[in-house]
């Protein structure tokens, strides 16, 4: 089928996307304040011979850190370079739905030479990132995953900074791509890579002053692996969660009880540096059936600036409504194993050609597929419990975008009640979160796991 038709008469109108939000109308000029984001091929050193065919925004480095600041204009023109198709999305951003960076729910794919400018305004502060959401496994998988940091509007109480962008890459012995998913993996617990990176380097050492705080922003961009982590005998403090403030005391992990950052997820730590030189502080990934691995270290240098971490004042609240449990209504989402349905339609976003997972024991019939409906309408203001349970064995970091929510319940541990966008399944577990759907549109809902996703385990959520 040719583009064009695709367009106009396939899902555009299906998907209720009216004239006004087709293409043309959003690939304006962008004005010289803009973040110019250009997707294009890139190689890259990770073993004895560079890495060729990966996908970044520039031609030999990881994508960069983009930092906004809460209550700002942003305006990031994004310009596709490469032959696939792309849309970007900004990872647990409460913005308007036409921002989202969702192909065919909330935009067209943005085509070879095509560029597309998001403009929004950032509610919250925190650590948040971006991917793409078409081409999402061979993008994602090849490099295409950053950082964004939403600055406070108001002074906070560290002396430094470290962004950790953790994600694995399946690489050769000669630094050539293995193959990036598998059927076996999708059906499972998804392909890990082999070479873990944080930051795309493989157990980085960053120089931070002694005695200093430091604002540690972990994120999880990875395409499969759940990672367990914890910062050995370090003195720190949870600080916050998946972007939002946490303001309970949080039990630190260590080695026997490390933290699940699921795919999407994100730490912050406050962290007390070293007062004596040289001395680190590891961030430590415990890896089921192997060895430890230190991700990265910061390593104290300078004179002690001797701070303790009690200086460490609380984040500001980000303006989140809050639930109203006792009149919320309940909606039920089964997240399981469907292995039937043939190969999804791919439209112009990739298909991995199976389908084996299913939300309600529907399978997402694929990208551009065409009448498909939501999974639910919510009504804009209403709160809302959405059961979500897990009948397979393999974990699912469980991500809905354009709002925050709150885990309320689980069948099978306490979760204290952090603001997030991703929560994390464990096998046969069931957790209630609850919501406000205080932002309209059609809000892609789906597995992290990217294997996953591609094969049917998504859908989305309206608010009317
Ligand atoms: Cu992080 Cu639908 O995405
Ligand atoms: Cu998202
Ligand atoms: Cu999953």
């Amino acid at each position: 089928m040719k583009r064009r038709d695709f367009i106009l008469s396939g899902s555009a109108t299906l998907f209720g996307l009216g004239a006004s939000t087709t293409m043309a109308s959003r690939l304006v000029q962008s004005t010289p304040d803009a973040q110019n984001l250009v997707i294009q091929s890139a190689s890259y050193q990770f073993r004895d011979q560079p890495t060729q065919n990966l996908v970044s925004l520039s031609p030999n480095a990881p994508p960069p850190v983009i930092r906004g600041k809460v209550g700002q204009p942003m305006q990031l023109s994004v310009r596709n370079a490469t032959s696939d198709y792309t849309a970007m999305h900004w990872h647990g951003l409460r913005i308007p739905n036409a921002m989202d960076g969702v192909p065919y729910l909330t935009q067209m794919p943005i085509a070879d030479g095509e560029t597309f400018v998001y403009e929004f305004t950032p509610p919250d502060a925190g650590t948040y990132w971006y991917h793409p959401h078409c081409m999402t496994m061979s993008q994602m998988a090849h490099g295409l995953t950053g950082v964004m940091v939403i600055e406070e509007d108001q002074e906070t109480s560290f002396d430094s900074e470290q962004v950790i962008n953790l994600r694995d890459f399946r690489l050769k012995e000669n630094g050539e791509f293995l193959p990036y998913y598998s059927a076996r993996g999708a059906a499972r617990s998804g392909t890990h890579g082999n070479v873990l990176t944080a930051n795309w380097q493989q157990s980085p050492v960053y120089d931070h002053p002694a005695g200093s705080i430091l604002r540690l922003r972990v994120v999880n961009t990875d395409t499969t692996r759940i990672h367990r982590l914890h910062l050995g005998n370090a003195q720190a403090k949870i600080i916050a969660w998946d972007g939002h403030p946490v303001e309970q005391d949080l039990a630190l992990p260590s080695k026997e009880n490390p933290l699940f950052v699921g795919p999407g997820q994100r730490v912050d730590f406050a962290v007390l540096m070293p007062t004596d030189e040289e001395q680190t502080v590891d961030l430590i990934a415990e890896l089921p059936g192997r060895r430890t691995q230190i991700m990265a270290s910061l390593r104290s240098v300078g004179a002690s600036l001797s701070r303790d971490i009690k200086d460490v004042t609380p984040l500001p609240q980000n303006p989140v409504a809050l639930p109203n449990i006792e009149q919320a209504e309940l909606h039920e989402f089964v997240f399981g194993w469907t292995p039937e349905g043939g190969a999804p339609n791919d439209g112009y976003c990739g298909s991995l050609g199976y389908t084996f997972w299913s939300i309600n024991r529907t399978p997402w019939p694929g990208d551009a597929a065409p009448a498909t409906g939501p999974l639910a309408t919510l009504e804009r203001g209403k709160s809302y419990i959405l059961r979500l349970r897990n009948e397979s064995p393999n974990l699912h970091p469980i991500h809905l975008h354009g709002l925050a929510f709150v885990p309320i319940r689980s069948n099978l541990r306490d979760l204290p009640p952090l603001l997030t966008d991703t929560a994390l399944l464990l096998k046969d577990e069931i957790i209630d979160i609850a919501l406000v759907a205080d932002n309209p549109g059609d809000w892609a809902f789906h597995c992290h796991v990217i294997e996953h996703q591609k094969t049917g385990l998504a859908g989305y959520i309206r608010v009317t």
